[in-house]
């Protein structure tokens, strides 16, 4: 095992400075990422590049990873679906997965094979702590014969007691593939709210909230379009309906990165989580955004320093019990039937 240290921020010199500058990465990156941070993060992707072809290893990152982690070391980006889905395909002997808990357990519960690395295993999520298996079991006495559909943003236990998963971006679908008039849909508050007013199928809801989308308001939204006339306004359904309902457009991340490609503002708004603006700037540099900054504290304890100690190490990893992982996956794999051949 290769264990040479990596530089630390101290020890970049001008010399290294000039040099990494002219990188080709950091030729995209230098509208997001000022020269003296990459002087510290371009030894640290080097390293991590060499890392990745010994251990045969592919990382996953979620579109709220900081653009040195996104566009610097990522194999492959997306939302919750896209990366649940590239995680069962992946030929890859090691998965590391940038984001939080529940998608490094999917990631595993989909490919038991093979390694799965959370560089922070305190990455965690409020939408997946505000609920337990022994809640969902209580919810189903309440309701006999009401189906469970269960956000990714879980556990492997709280999936294993679902019928089927679902993610921002097939929550509809997915409920109504069911065929019920009433769906029992967990965790998350606000993204009920506003599956119910998409569908004709009545939801009985959980009062969870990620607490990330819960601080917007719909006050702060009006004054964007105040103070920026034009601007166009994209919310994540992870925020109060009151919040909603003053966007433009709601979707998934990805669903916002596809809508930004498709309608070409001249300047936007993304009521998501910060690092999103930066990852996003990057690819459509022409559009003027305007960037509120709720930090998901959970995704921002992923760093490139701890990807290179897990790359080295293999740990991190995660395991899952096999009884657990197996009504879990079931769940997961009717949510990727539910519309696949979609982009997410
Ligand atoms: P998506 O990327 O699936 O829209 O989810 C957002 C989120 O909050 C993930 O934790
Ligand atoms: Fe959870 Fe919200 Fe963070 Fe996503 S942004 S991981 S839903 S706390």
């Amino acid at each position: 095992m290769d264990h040479e240290r990596f530089p630390q921020a101290s020890e970049a010199t001008p010399s290294s400075l000039s040099v990494s500058v002219e990188d080709p990465v950091y030729q995209r990156l230098r509208g997001v990422i000022p020269e003296i941070e990459w002087a510290i993060h371009s030894p640290l992707i080097e390293r991590i590049d060499r890392l990745k072809k010994q251990r045969n290893a592919v990382i996953l990152a979620h579109n709220y990873q900081t653009p040195e982690i996104f566009h610097g070391v990522a194999d492959f980006t997306g939302d919750s679906l896209a990366l649940a889905r590239i995680g069962a395909e992946t030929e890859a002997d090691v998965i590391v997965l940038c984001g939080v808990h529940f998608m490094a357990e999917t990631a595993k519960i989909l490919s038991p094979e093979k390694t799965v690395i959370l560089p922070d295993p305190e990455a965690g999520c409020s939408l997946a702590s505000s609920i337990s298996a022994d809640d969902v079991r209580r919810v189903r006495d309440r309701h006999p014969g009401v189906p469970v559909v269960t956000y990714v943003n879980t556990s492997a236990a709280v999936k294993a007691e679902s019928d089927v998963c679902c993610t921002s971006a097939n929550a509809v679908e997915v409920v109504e593939s069911l065929g019920s008039d009433r769906v029992i849909f967990l965790p998350d508050e606000y993204l009920g709210d506003y599956v119910a007013r998409q569908t004709k199928v009545e939801i009985i809801r959980w009062e969870g909230h990620c607490e990330v989308h819960e601080r917007f308001t719909a006050d702060e939204l009006r004054e964007y379009r105040q103070q920026h006339p034009g601007i166009q306004v994209l919310a994540h359904p992870e925020c109060p309906y009151a919040v909603l309902r003053e966007a433009d457009f709601v979707g998934s991340t990805s669903g916002m990165i596809r809508h930004l490609e498709n309608s070409r503002p001249e300047r936007a708004v993304l009521v998501t989580e910060c690092s999103m603006s930066d990852n996003v700037a990057v690819e459509l540099p022409e559009i003027e955004f305007v960037r509120p900054c709720n930090l998901c504290p959970h995704m921002k304890l992923i760093t490139l320093p701890k990807i290179v100690q897990a790359l080295e190490h293999l740990e991190p990893s995660v395991e899952v019990p096999a009884q657990v992982a197996k009504g879990a996956r079931e769940a997961l794999q009717r949510m990727l039937e539910v519309g696949r051949g979609e982009r997410s």
